[in-house]
């Protein structure tokens, strides 16, 4: 029997890149040829070029990749270069008075911030940080609103060589307290407190909290005014923002450092024990953030790109507090809620700050979608020329929505798919250059070498599923895991002889080589002998106009290996009773059209929610837990939507 991963999904629909759009494109069919030919020629070579060319250094590499100590390999190490450097010294004589930053709160304050006033800050900033007894290679905690004191934080740390590890502002004292421990982090930032949903997120009491214990190594905590509530501040320890500033002078020398020392940690949940620290270099960070802004992105000069992340994520760090400013682009920094006061607030930013380029989350894509055309149709949103998406597979469906609504059938989507590990996109279209297909993340980058492979590591044929690998190292790879190296090799290159990085996906290529995301392998169902991925029976799901959201896991069958059990969301009221029980008939017999009877879910449950991270991920390992009538053991407590699961046992 095969081990393979059955692909069922079927989706034919292609469009190419509109002309006017690709007229105007950073990369053209021609270009993105010639790129791919020179990564063949010779990869590190290719990299080596581009490194060279779009990074400022202060003292050139010689050697592109060094792979002695594999999988742990080095690029451009012996080069010296800062991050905070390029992305703000460099661009002061040529666009030093245009806007870097366009921020809204929560509450419609606004802030426009040039490259020179960003950069007089950062240097005050880091001016503080130095004073307060922070070095290079120490540890410094951010744990802040999304203000833009949150990205001048992250390059202050960059430009003393400090290793910053954002938060995200959304996560328990505790989630906090156990990063904190395990960076060994020498301060932490943080604010009174963060605008989110109309309330007060009490980011100070939070870290007051995690560090009450004691057992700890933080000497000094830097508190932003951002709410201008009463927290107790400890003497000593506490610092406010403004205080730590005032007097610094707004030049501050860059730390130079080696290609391969530590810019950043960012903390990941892993499926099972303690977060990951997940170890990024300096020059290999760099180098994929700056091109694939321009490659995928496509930000131009006079674009306003808006990528709504957190920089708790890590897609917060590199397309918001690095990447768009390494290019010198103007981008929007949004600190609130995506529904407050209304599901309009996205599209009255877009229309408000004239968004040219917007990249957001799936699962927000399908929330907004829920609420009607009408919220956007109220908006002008004709400045939007790209869209984007990350964080999971998009279905067709919701896609559709996206590129007619939003839109408005005028700009190319681009499905991003990579990881915290991976630093930058991997797969993903150049827009002017590469034909789209809903639901695909189309193709591997320029010098990325993804594949499909069975497990001893051959390439599957076409349209058959399989374990999702890169073959050859990357610049922005990880490192590491933070004082863990066995953990780095058992998590990522536990097969193929250590050989190629396994991200933990499964995966599709079809004929013209476009990659489908099919969900994690964890995930993947085993219903009578056919494994399949879960995102291809969400999506014909979400197909149905009546659902909006769903989400499908495995339960023990003794029959057929695994059930699939699903849990959706419909648009509208949640169907009980009997319209209950003729929803489920429909649905089944419509996933029996859509896919084939073996992908019909043997039960389907109704629900106003999906259990989901504060990233907006589906926690499919609760839902197994509650679809095989487990206990859960789980915390729940950093769940965005704590209630859900009670409704979803059937207990409310
Ligand atoms: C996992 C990584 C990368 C920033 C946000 C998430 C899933 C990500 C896509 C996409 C299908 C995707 C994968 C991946 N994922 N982008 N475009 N299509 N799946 O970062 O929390 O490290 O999660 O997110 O499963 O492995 P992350």
């Amino acid at each position: 029997m095969s081990k393979n991963i059955d692909s069922i999904l079927q989706e034919n629909r292609v469009f190419e890149p509109p002309a006017e759009f690709a007229q105007k494109a950073r990369v053209t069919p021609d270009k993105l040829q010639a790129l791919r030919d020179a990564a063949e020629a010779d990869h590190a070579g290719f990299w080596g070029d581009l490194a060279r060319n779009e990074i400022d250094w202060q003292t050139p590499f010689t050697v592109s990749l060094d792979e002695s100590n594999a999988p742990h390999y080095r690029w451009f190490t012996d080069g010296k270069l800062n991050v905070s450097w390029n992305c703000l010294d460099r661009h002061l004589e040529t666009r030093g008075d245009k806007t870097a930053l366009i921020f809204e709160g929560e509450q419609g304050d606004t802030r426009h911030i040039t490259y020179r006033e960003l950069h007089a800050e950062v240097c005050q900033f880091a001016n503080a940080l130095k004073d307060n007894g922070v070095g290079k290679g120490d540890r410094v905690i951010i744990y802040m609103p999304m203000t833009p004191e949150a990205v001048i934080a992250m390059q202050a740390c960059a430009r003393i060589g400090a290793i910053h590890s954002v938060v995200f502002g959304g996560f328990s004292s505790q989630a906090l307290a156990d990063r904190i421990k395990d960076a060994g982090a020498k301060m932490v930032i943080t604010a009174d407190g963060a605008h989110r949903g109309g309330k007060i997120v009490e980011l100070k009491q939070a870290t007051d909290e995690a560090l009450s214990d004691g057992e700890h190594s933080v000497e000094k905590v830097i508190v932003l005014r951002r709410t201008g509530h009463d927290v107790a501040m400890r003497d000593g320890r506490d610092i406010w923002w403004d205080d730590a500033v005032s007097g610094m002078a707004d030049q501050c020398e860059p730390e130079w450092v080696d290609a391969e020392h530590p810019l950043f940690l960012l903390y990941t949940s892993g499926s099972t024990g303690k977060p990951k620290g997940i170890q990024h270099s300096t020059g290999g960070y760099l180098i994929n953030a700056i091109v694939t802004c321009q490659w995928v992105f496509d930000i131009q000069d006079d674009d306003v790109f808006w990528c709504t992340a957190d920089v708790g994520w890590i897609t917060g760090h590199t397309y918001v507090a690095f990447g768009p400013l390494a290019i010198g682009a103007t981008e929007v920094m949004y600190e609130g809620a995506p529904t407050w006061p209304d599901g309009g607030r996205f599209w009255k930013i877009c229309q408000d700050h004239a968004v040219t380029i917007f990249y957001t989350a799936p699962t927000a894509i399908r929330a907004l979608m829920r609420l009607g055309d009408d919220i956007p149709n109220s908006y002008d949103l004709s400045k939007l020329r790209l869209l984007g998406t990350v964080g999971e597979p998009i279905n067709p469906e919701a896609w559709i929505w996206y590129h007619e609504v939003i839109g408005k059938e005028r700009c190319p989507i681009v499905d991003t798919w990579w990881q915290t590990e991976t630093g930058a996109h991997m797969i993903a279209p150049l827009p002017g250059a590469t034909p789209l297909k809903p639901g695909s993340c189309t193709q591997p980058l320029p010098g990325i070498a993804a594949d499909v492979v069975d497990e001893q590591g051959n390439s599957v044929p076409d349209n058959a599923g399989g374990y999702l690998v890169i073959k050859k190292p990357w610049p922005s790879m990880l490192r590491t895991i933070w004082g863990d190296d066995q953990r780095y090799i058992d998590t990522y290159w536990p097969m193929f002889d250590g050989k190629y990085y396994l991200a933990g996906d499964s995966a599709r290529r079809d004929e013209d080589g476009f990659f489908w995301i099919m969900g994690r392998i964890d995930d993947v169902l085993n219903v009578s002998g056919h494994r399949l991925g879960t995102m291809e029976v969400e999506s014909a799901l979400v197909a149905h106009d009546k659902v909006a959201e769903a989400a499908v896991v495995g339960r023990k069958d003794d029959i057929k290996g695994e059930a699939i059990v699903a849990f959706v969301i419909c648009k509208g009221e949640r169907p009980v009773g009997d319209a209950a029980d003729a929803m489920i008939k429909e649905l089944r017999d419509w996933v029996a059209r859509e896919i084939g009877p073996i992908a019909k879910p043997d039960d389907i449950r109704f629900a106003d929610g999906l259990p989901k991270t504060r990233s907006g991920k589906i926690m499919r390992r609760l839902l197994r837990a509650i679809a095989n009538n487990e206990e859960i053991t789980q915390d729940t407590s950093t769940l965005e939507n704590e209630a859900v699961v009670e409704q979803l046992q059937g207990k409310a």
